[in-house]
């Protein structure tokens, strides 16, 4: 599917030199696909290629327009934007727009992934009543099995540990047979989250909501069908914050522990 055309290829070799799994070989001083080789469509190859020879499908392997020009700050912006983005329990009722949601989204297609597979698919959660019946069960299911009884005493005096006052919630789910699907959607997360913050939106991971997604039927019930063999692998509570103006950033008691051998 990868194609070199060897009309404007000038044989630099750049695209074999980055290849992951070297699909691309050199035949009569170009390269060309190798037969039998699996590729991971990472277009790598198309990303070094000075004459847009390499094609996916017919289509052009790389976006348009080169690569942005980034600011001479941007590792003390990047830096500080890290530093910055916090978890964010408390929300307006204003929605966020779904073009913000899809944008992070779709940028998640850009962080890494075992094997470029980018499993992870996303259920977003707007409608306020099953928002409401989800937690209904949650604290049904606590009541009956005693599991995580802090979800109920937390709630009973106005703390919604699972999904604060959350107008909107992001489900992750992937197949549970792809190679990595627990870090892909991890990785995934993360990359839309740092954006979705950039973008003033308040994001906060949901563990409590994405065990119980997978453990409860009734919640199942209240969302569109999964697939076989697939199950949540992360969640978010997502709004514009409210009432959580941090004015400085909170110290770290765990910070990295590295050894160098
Ligand atoms: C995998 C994961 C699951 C989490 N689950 C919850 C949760 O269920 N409820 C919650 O209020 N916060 C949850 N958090 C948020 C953490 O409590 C928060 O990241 C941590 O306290 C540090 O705060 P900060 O993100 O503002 O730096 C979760 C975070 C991660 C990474």
């Amino acid at each position: 599917m990868i194609k070199v055309d060897r009309e404007k290829c000038i044989g630099c070799k750049a695209c074999l030199a980055v290849c992951p799994f070297t699909v691309l070989e050199e035949v009569d001083g170009k390269p060309q696909r190798a037969k039998r080789k699996v590729c991971l469509k990472c277009m790598h190859c198309g990303a070094v290629c000075p004459t847009g020879a390499i094609t996916y499908r017919k289509n052009p392997a790389v976006l348009e327009g080169g690569l942005p020009v980034l600011g001479d700050d941007f590792d003390k912006d990047l830096k500080n934007h890290i530093l910055m983005r916090r978890s964010y329990r408390h929300f307006r009722e204003e929605q966020v727009p779904r073009s913000i949601i899809e944008e992070a989204l779709g940028l998640a297609a850009w962080a890494p992934s075992a094997k470029n597979q980018h499993p992870t698919k996303w259920i977003i959660i707007e409608s306020q009543d099953t928002i409401n019946k989800i937690m209904d069960c949650i604290l049904d299911c606590v009541e009956k099995t005693g599991v995580s009884p802090e979800i109920a005493s937390e709630f009973a005096i106005g703390n919604n540990v699972v999904m604060g006052n959350a107008k909107t919630l992001l489900l992750a789910y992937a197949w549970d047979r792809a190679i990595s699907p627990e870090t892909d959607t991890a990785i995934a997360m993360a990359t839309a989250e740092l954006y979705l913050q950039a973008k003033g939106v308040g994001t906060c991971w949901a563990g409590y909501l994405k065990r119980m997604c997978n453990n409860l039927a009734e919640i199942k019930a209240l969302l569109p069908e999964l697939p076989e063999d697939n199950s949540f692998y992360g969640a978010f509570m997502l709004g514009y914050p409210e009432g959580e103006d941090y004015l400085h950033i909170p110290q770290r008691v765990n910070k990295a522990d590295i050894q160098y051998v």
